[in-house]
């Protein structure tokens, strides 16, 4: 817990001005400072912060509150979060709570201020070199880009932040990836490069990009993972963008950090990079906390395409109902930069607006080289996109209507599948099971592994209806070995009472997928039907004289009994193999 009476001398000390000014640039207009809302879209600001009060207000949507409540509700910080932020701008130091914690935040203080400390040394560089200016300049960058992402320039020596820094024998410089040690030899990490810095949400330096001026090897060099820094969770822009990705409610991913900065020269300035990784699940929840439409953009050749793919196997679990992904495809040989400094900004943004939505991109990229006329080709597609549609766990509503479209395609009716899937959401929202039929398993399971059919005891079964199905599609498959799959079933009983039965067992099958185990299933369903079809015969054997029952009953009876004892000898112990 932290004392109140501390937080009330925080707050003191801080001025909400301030604190606003660095993520939302201020104007000031009269006795107050002004800014359109980071917390809604508007193109007149009513976005109000008050000196005096030391409050913020916005008249057109109603947020409010102290640096603190900002802190939280736009940098994303936990209230203890945002009072240690602030104390540490006034150099107060947040009362001991026992956890004694301070050792690491001391070390990871001392990281940032290095990182600081080495922008600012290249920012400074910037300005100095020709050579770089007019390496940027001849890329079509101008000097205000330049200093809103806070480009800059290491220079061409091995030591050059030895002016930087107090003690360049720090450890600390080591541990931020700006120093490379080896051999008794120091030497700066990033030499003659232009510098790239990545900031965090709450615009601390905590990596660098590196790109080499003209042709070389590598063409970025990266600060490596370090306390700070963590490559798989971070988007370049996010911190210099994210209020006009809030504005837009929408975010362009793309992959290189010159494109996000050129882009955003050409006005388009709610796009985001990757760090030269593939897109992660940890990016895709961070995006769609801040925003409900991200679009990917890639480049349009296989390895685009590929990249992109990836993108929506790492969107899956993230997606929830609302959301919205979308994928851009570049023309071939451009990439953003090339493209917006080419065609401009509205050329790209339209192209933002016809992005593939992921649900197209998903069907469009699985069913390539699938004939979807074919029913093979229906079952491949179902067994294709079932299990990435299972993984939309949290996007239920749009697995559903996704499950829709699939059966449109392929023909197999919707209601079926959900009906197999056995979990139903009522709308008192329980979920109930709904086990599926045993005469429906077997048939399953027959058609999941046709060879099985031969293990199959030729038994005549009892006169439930379901199950005097099953023996009329069992006796088929027998006679008709070449009927005995999906298709040829479907065709075969098409009209008949039998259909219904095929139907569910065939879109059972594509719930398995190719690898499932369904023996058990076998097994078990099997069992029950033999144990049903000894209880009705014996039910039936009741009351009559032996010599009203006829051989051909006494003996269905006593090989059904025969098959259950079989059944329960062999989960003792499974046969081997
Ligand atoms: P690209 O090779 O597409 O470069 O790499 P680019 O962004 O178009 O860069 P310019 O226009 O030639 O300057 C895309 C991203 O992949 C990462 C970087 O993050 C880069 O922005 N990358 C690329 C590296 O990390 N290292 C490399 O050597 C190359
Ligand atoms: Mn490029």
């Amino acid at each position: 817990m932290i004392p109140q009476d501390f937080i009330h001398q925080v707050l003191d000390r801080v001025d909400v001005v301030d604190v606003i000014d660095h993520y939302v640039p201020l104007k000031k207009k009269g006795a107050n400072y002004q800014a359109c809302c980071p917390f809604h879209s508007e193109k007149t600001p009513s976005f109000t912060v008050s000196p005096t009060k030391q409050f913020y207000h916005c008249f057109g949507c109603g947020a409010h509150g102290t640096a603190i409540s900002f802190l939280m509700e736009y940098a994303g910080m936990g209230f203890v979060g945002a009072v240690k932020d602030l104390a540490s701008r006034v150099g107060m130091e947040v009362p001991d709570d026992g956890q004694a914690a301070r050792p690491e935040n001391d070390n990871r203080d001392r990281l940032y201020a290095s990182m600081e400390a080495a922008a600012q040394f290249y920012k400074d560089q910037l300005k100095t070199s020709d050579k770089v200016v007019n390496y940027l300049k001849g890329r079509g960058l101008e000097g205000k880009t330049a200093a809103h992402f806070g480009l800059g320039y290491a220079p061409d020596d091995w030591q050059g932040l030895a002016k930087a820094v107090a003690d360049y024998q720090s450890q600390d410089l080591e541990t931020a990836g700006l120093v490379i040690a080896g051999e008794g030899k120091r030497y700066d990490r990033f030499r003659d490069r232009v510098m790239f810095p990545i900031r965090n949400e709450r615009g601390k330096v905590i990596a660098f990009g590196g790109r080499v001026i003209g042709q070389g090897e590598p063409k970025y060099l990266n600060s490596p993972e370090t306390p700070l820094f963590h490559k798989g969770r971070e988007l370049y822009g996010l911190f210099e963008n994210r209020r006009a990705i809030q504005q837009a409610g929408r975010a362009v991913v793309v992959e290189g950090y010159m494109d996000a900065v050129m882009l955003g020269q050409y006005g388009v300035e709610n796009a985001l990079a990757t760090l030269g990784t593939a897109i992660t699940p940890d990016h895709v929840g961070k995006l769609f906390k801040l925003v409900d439409d991200v679009i990917f953009a890639f480049d349009g050749d296989a390895a685009g395409r590929k990249a992109a793919w990836r993108a929506l196997e790492n969107s899956l679990p993230r997606l929830t109902d609302g959301k919205r992904a979308a994928f851009l495809f570049l023309p071939e040989g451009e990439d953003p930069d090339s493209f917006v400094q080419s065609a401009g900004r509205e050329a790209f943004e339209r192209m933002c607006d016809q992005a593939k939505p992921l649900s197209d991109f998903l069907f469009e990229e699985l069913s390539t080289n699938i004939d979807t006329a074919s029913e093979e080709g229906k079952v491949r597609l179902f067994t294709l996109v079932e299990p990435y549609l299972k993984q939309m766990t949290n996007a239920p509503l749009l697995a559903r209507s996704l499950r829709q479209r699939l059966a449109a395609i392929s023909g197999v009716v919707a209601s079926e599948r959900q009906q197999r899937s056995g979990v139903r959401k009522p709308v008192g929202g329980m979920a109930r099971q709904v086990p599926p039929t045993s005469p429906r398993i077997v048939l399953q399971a027959l058609l999941h592994r046709p060879e099985r059919l031969k293990t199959l005891s030729e038994l005549p079964l009892s006169e439930g209806q379901t199950a005097g199905q099953l023996e009329a599609v069992l006796a088929v498959m027998r006679e008709h070995p070449e009927l005995a799959n999906i298709r040829g079933l479907l065709e075969y009983f098409r009209g008949q009472p039998e259909e219904t039965l095929v139907q569910a067992a065939a879109a059972g099958v594509l719930e398995w997928g190719e690898d499932y185990d369904s023996e058990p299933d076998l097994r078990g369903a099997w069992a029950g039907l033999m144990e049903q079809a000894a209880k009705q015969q014996s039910a039936a054997f009741k009351g009559k004289k032996p010599s009203e029952i006829s051989p051909a009953e006494r003996s269905r009876y006593m090989a059904a009994l025969k098959e259950k004892k079989l059944d329960r000898l062999s989960q003792v112990e499974p046969p081997k193999g």
